[in-house]
């Protein structure tokens, strides 16, 4: 087993497992920080990893309460590079105050007062998200990375509003640990959309709606939500991406990966795409109603010298992959 370099928490996650799959691609030797190893044993074994050959380059460690101060103190040991990513999405099981509030904000802080006492350490990367800049509701005026909210008190009556006031108090509260500790190492904050696309984690029809993706099948599938949902979506591929080009040599600050989006065009998308599929009524119309946002990522476009993946390349991904685990032809 060579050194580790780099540690990724989340990687159980639709964003940390394809981007632990990016990270060996690119050659890292990674430790990856799980809430459970006995609940993480599927990864070592999963086709996609294993069809990399790199069993050498990939070892486990187990941080069972991500809001304690220190602990990621042994996580780190030794290491490079972080890209953090575990923290909870609003779940209608979870406690909004605890279950989701406390420890979006706890976790961003907790791997920096874990990173600051190792020497070795050169960067952090941090995910965020859209919602860290988003004013509810929303007042039209353009978002960007620069865009900062005050932190919103509780208590919370859903986890979505939770998780919305989590994320802004997990980027105040990043922020002002390192202006307050001056850290030697480098952070990089990033912003993600509503996370689509094809999750390298799903080998069964089941495991495909395990996350974000959820909403948009949703939308093919017949169902029709309620509630509305602020636009602004990255393709999982591009917000990983963007998790690794954070790693380069003098990149730091705040980077958006989103794109505007109405999340009903899904389905003149699917129609488009899969005339046969919706003849054989495996795609049906449902509904996603969508809460304008002009949030404005394209600074990070400019940086890192490539154009986002569409909404429309999101969904055609998704589809796809539906019909693939379902056994079944659409075009
Ligand atoms: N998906 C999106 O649309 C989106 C958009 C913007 C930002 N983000 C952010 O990106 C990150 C990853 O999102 P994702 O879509 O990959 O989410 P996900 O699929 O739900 O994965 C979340 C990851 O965090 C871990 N985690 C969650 N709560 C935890 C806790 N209390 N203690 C320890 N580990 C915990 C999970 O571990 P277990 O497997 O042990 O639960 C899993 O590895 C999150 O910070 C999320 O807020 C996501």
């Amino acid at each position: 087993m060579s050194s580790p370099n780099l540690l990724i928490t989340g990687v159980t996650g639709f964003i940390g497992f394809k981007v632990l799959l990016d990270s060996l691609t690119a050659g890292y030797t990674v430790r990856a920080a799980v809430r459970s190893i006995s609940q993480s044993q599927w990864i070592p074994s999963h086709p996609r990893i294993t069809a990399l050959g790199v069993p050498d380059k990939l070892s486990f460690v187990e941080v069972p309460d991500i809001i304690r101060e220190g602990a990621y103190d042994q996580a780190v040991k030794d290491i490079t590079y972080i890209i953090h990513l575990a923290s909870p999405l609003p779940s209608p099981g979870l406690d909004p105050q605890t279950g989701v509030y406390e420890p979006n904000v706890k976790s961003a802080t907790s791997i920096l007062h874990s990173a600051i006492k190792e020497p070795s350490i050169k960067k952090v990367v941090i995910t965020f998200s859209v919602f860290s800049n988003i004013l509810f509701p929303p007042d039209g005026k353009e978002i960007t990375e620069k865009s900062r909210l005050p932190d919103v008190p509780g208590p919370f009556d859903s986890t979505i509003t939770a998780y919305s006031a989590g994320k802004i108090g997990a980027l105040n509260a990043a922020e002002k640990f390192i202006k307050d500790n001056n850290p030697k190492f480098a952070v990089v904050k990033v912003m993600p959309g509503l996370a689509l696309g094809y999750d390298e984690r799903a080998t069964a029809l089941e495991g495909i709606s395990a996350g974000t993706n959820r909403m948009l099948l949703g939308i093919i599938t017949g169902k029709t939500s309620p509630a509305p949902f602020p636009a602004g979506v990255g393709d999982v591929a591009d917000v990983a991406k963007v998790h690794l080009l954070a790693l380069g040599d003098g990149v730091v600050g705040s980077f958006g990966v989103t794109k505007r989006n109405t999340f009903d065009e899904a389905w003149e998308i699917v129609k488009r795409h899969f005339p046969k599929a919706i003849a054989d009524g495996i795609f049906t119309q449902g509904s996603q109603p969508t809460i304008p946002v002009d949030w404005n990522a394209h600074q990070t476009e400019v940086r890192f010298g490539f154009d986002f993946k569409t909404y429309e390349d999101a969904v055609v991904e998704v589809a796809n992959q539906y019909l693939q685990l379902s056994g079944k032809k659409g075009a």
